[in-house]
């Protein structure tokens, strides 16, 4: 499919005082934005081969410099406070509290950051795994074997499990889609640049945000008390106040936080196991060596997945091929050189966290599912880029990683996909990557014991 090669971006020097090259294979004035949608994981890929770590792109009428490959990846990475999140973020504060996390910079975001992180504990994310669990279960059961749309489904899935360990239970019915519609609308509006005050001042969307809001309020004050030496939720492990975080949070700042945690695992957790259900169906030999490790899948007896490599290595190996976010927004708080150049102030930036991913010298055969690999050389999962890095790395890595490690095993395990179609294993940028098909119809057929 796509190519890759060692060349790095530094080799080349360019004269004093130039600016970096143009990769804009789209229309001259307007840019390459539906190049980008149509091949998320190769686009910046070929822009990078053709030009370094650092050039520059069109989209929707907006110049981007885009900074790619292990270099720039090394660069933001130690450069962590060059970036301005306020800036990169503005469209988060444009629809939450001016408190909400990833759009903080400096003290402020290290006094909230410090007192969100105990809910994302592995070992205390471990202590709700029967509850999640057993909200994935009665997602399963609730589809009666019949044919579903495995997006919306994959979705709904992972509202539950959030649900059942933020709160202690599910939401009202409905409010699983609501939230899939607005974090689909929020991400489409992220990526429209200035455009994009005018796709949130739909009625229609907010509309939809304040239900969410409402509903999330509601399941708030309404959610139940621990069971007798049961384990706190997680939100009860949120709330200490020891003065570190200015203001202490008020109601609306803390629906917001909790809508945000609902709305990065509808879209991006999902995705996880929806390609991950996808690429075991047309990988019938891998599938049949992971069902072999997970014998009796019993999420009572799952203590890591240091036990379970073949999951781990499938769960890298769909990370790796099918990042929901192959690129971040970033704007820098100085001018700052990077490979010769010099970049100003406040310019806006495409961050390519997932280049690596598909760079041969990185990952041989990069754009071929061979979970292998990643028991070849388990260290390679370090390469993975899908998550961010640095002081703003993504808080709910551990808990996206149990979910889909629940998910992927049992669905495994103990059912059977049946598509309606053959599904592509093509992917589309949509706010998130996901497969060209609007919908993807499936069974899910409970194997025999
Ligand atoms: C596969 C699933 C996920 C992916 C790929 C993902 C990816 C990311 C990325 C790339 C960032 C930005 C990192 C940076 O600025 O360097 C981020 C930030 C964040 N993510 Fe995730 N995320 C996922 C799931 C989740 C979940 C399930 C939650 C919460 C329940 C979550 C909560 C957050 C938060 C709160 C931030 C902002 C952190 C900060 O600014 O300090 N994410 N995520």
């Amino acid at each position: 499919m796509h190519k890759s090669s060692a060349s790095g971006p530094d080799s080349r020097k360019p004269a004093a005082g130039s600016t970096p090259p143009f990769f804009n294979p789209g229309l001259p004035f307007w840019g390459s934005r539906a190049e980008f949608n149509r091949d998320p994981l190769g686009f910046y890929l070929k822009g990078y081969l053709l030009n370094g770590g650092l050039f520059r792109t069109i989209q929707l009428g907006q110049t981007y410099h885009v900074l790619a490959g292990p270099e720039a990846n090394e660069f933001v990475r130690r450069h962590s406070d060059l970036w301005d999140y306020a800036l990169a973020r503005a469209h988060f504060r444009e629809n939450f509290s001016d408190r909400y996390l990833p759009q903080l910079n400096g003290t402020p975001h290290q006094g909230k950051r410090r007192r969100l992180s105990p809910a994302f504990e592995p070992a205390t994310l471990m202590r709700h795994l029967p509850a999640m669990s057993g909200a994935l279960e009665r997602r399963i059961d609730g589809l009666g074997g019949a044919p579903t749309d495995l997006r919306a489904f994959a979705r709904n899935v992972v509202t539950s499990m959030t649900s059942v360990a933020f709160m202690r239970s599910d939401l009202p019915p409905g409010v699983d889609d609501a939230i899939a519609l607005f974090e689909h609308d929020l991400l489409r509006g992220a990526s429209l640049g200035s455009l994009r005050r005018l796709w949130y001042a739909r009625p229609s969307y907010r509309r939809n945000r304040d239900h969410v809001f409402a509903a999330i309020g509601k399941a708030l004050a309404e959610r139940p008390r621990p069971a007798e030496g049961g384990p706190p939720d997680l939100i009860a492990l949120m709330l200490p106040d020891d003065g570190s975080d200015t203001p202490p949070p008020g109601p609306e700042e803390m629906v917001h936080d909790v809508a945000m945690f609902y709305l990065a695992g509808s879209d991006a957790t999902s995705a996880i196991i929806l390609w991950a259900m996808l690429f075991l169906a047309r990988d019938p030999e891998w599938l049949a060596e992971l069902r072999g490790e997970l014998g009796a899948w019993d999420p009572a007896r799952f203590t890591g997945l240091a036990e379970f490599p073949k999951l781990r290595a499938t769960i890298m190996e769909v990370e790796r091929l099918r990042p929901p976010f192959p690129t971040f927004g970033r704007a820098p708080s100085r001018d700052f050189e990077f490979g010769g150049y010099t970049v100003a102030k406040g310019t806006p930036i495409i961050h390519v966290i997932s280049l690596c991913h598909f760079m041969e010298d990185v990952f041989s055969d990069p754009f071929r599912f061979r979970p292998a690999r990643f028991i070849e050389r388990p260290e390679s999962a370090r390469q993975l880029g899908l998550f961010g890095s640095g002081p703003h790395t993504c808080l709910g890595q551990p808990l996206a990683r149990i979910q889909e490690t629940l998910a992927i095993a049992h669905i495994a395990a103990n059912y059977d996909v049946a598509f309606t179609e053959r599904p592509s294993l093509e992917a589309k940028f949509e706010g998130v990557t996901t497969p060209l098909q609007a919908s993807v119809q499936a069974r899910l057929v409970r194997r025999r014991a």
